[in-house]
């Protein structure tokens, strides 16, 4: 049996920073609103020319010398991201080539702020089928670029960034579990209206924003995320006090300190880089658990689980031994 684990994680955040302060000179609001309703005091922001793959470089190199391999070794790239350079080539392509080692497959996700749960669990996949043994799997976004800076509702939940692990072959877990999951009948509580095959119009007007129903959002992102982690642990016969860390999706600390409440988690033990990153989507989850190992908080042989929830909706978890 192939297992696969968590060899080497890295992040990186673009230098330009907006804080709550910058964003009351823009919008009607206050820092106080931003900080009591978020938990957000500050977010990264990429530079005009600053891309996704730039972040995802950055990242990606991290991890790989937290590895200590080299990129020859790499059979599998997998990007989670909602905010590609282009349309084609992916993110993972291009990210291929930057790392001049080619042959490999090499694709992108898009699940959202779930992105990066869903392309770890299929890298997971990958390992187990004997498909590959080293797998390169970046979560990165610049996700500003799809955000209207003049709606006060949505403006200021989100950041740039890019998180990366890689995950090799094993004889022990490693990951021990991931479960993928989607209810498409949510589509519209949070989504961008434009689209490529919609015709590119709100793109040519420079409208491609994301629109969101933050009060349903923040319920069913509460409800959800702790089913999930409930789920996760039902079905490997743990407990809450068996976890070491829990690694949520960073979107707003109500929403971590409610769904950690409502399933009786301790606080503590739940990684949270709301207060400096904001709300940066595919690379939320490996940024805060890539900060966790970089602090010697999450240490080898702890469980960690990870949990995503984002548009679609998409939501998921991975059970992880470090
Ligand atoms: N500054 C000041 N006032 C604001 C702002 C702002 N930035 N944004 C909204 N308001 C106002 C509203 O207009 C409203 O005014 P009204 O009462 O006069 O109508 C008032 O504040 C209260 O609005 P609510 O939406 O009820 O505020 P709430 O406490 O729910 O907080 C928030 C809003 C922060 C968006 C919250 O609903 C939330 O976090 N939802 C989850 C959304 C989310 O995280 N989305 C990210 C993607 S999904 C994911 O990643 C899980």
């Amino acid at each position: 049996m192939n297992y696969s684990r968590i060899q080497g994680t890295g992040g990186f955040l673009p230098a330009q920073i907006v804080t709550n302060a910058d964003l009351e000179r823009r919008v009607d609001t206050t820092a106080q609103w931003i900080f009591e309703r978020t938990g957000i005091a500050e977010r990264h922001v990429a530079e005009p020319g600053e891309t996704t793959c730039d972040l995802a470089e950055q990242a990606a190199r991290r991890a790989i010398e937290a590895a200590g391999l080299s990129p020859s070794t790499i059979d599998l790239i997998i990007v989670a991201t909602t905010t590609p350079d282009h349309i084609f080539p992916s993110v993972a392509s291009q990210l291929q080539d930057r790392l001049g080692h080619y042959g490999c497959a090499a694709f992108d996700i898009q699940a959202v702020c779930t992105g990066f749960i869903y392309a770890l669990g299929i890298a997971d996949q990958f390992i187990h089928a004997g498909n590959a043994r080293c797998a390169l799997v970046v979560g990165a976004e610049t996700f500003t670029r799809i955000i209207n800076w003049e709606d006060r509702s949505t403006c200021v939940l989100f950041g740039d960034g890019a998180g990366a692990m890689i995950v090799t072959a094993a004889d022990k877990p490693g990951i021990l579990s991931s479960d993928l999951r989607a209810d498409g009948r949510y589509k519209d509580l949070l989504w961008v209206p434009a689209g490529v095959s919609q015709g590119y119009e709100q793109t040519r007007r420079n409208e491609a924003f994301v629109a969101m129903r933050g009060n349903e959002v923040f319920k069913v992102a509460v409800n959800t995320l702790g089913r999930s982690v409930l789920q996760a642990l039902e079905s490997n016969g743990l407990d809450i006090a068996d976890i070491d860390w829990l690694v949520p999706h960073q979107a707003n600390e109500r929403i971590l300190a409610a769904t950690a409440k409502k399933i009786g988690f301790p606080v503590e033990r739940v990684i949270s880089t709301v207060k400096t990153h904001a709300n940066t989507s595919a690379a939320s989850i490996p940024l805060a658990f890539d900060v966790a190992v970089r602090d010697g908080r999450i240490q080898r042989g702890q469980r960690v689980l990870l949990v995503g929830f984002g548009g679609g909706f998409t939501w998921g978890t991975v059970l992880l031994r470090y």
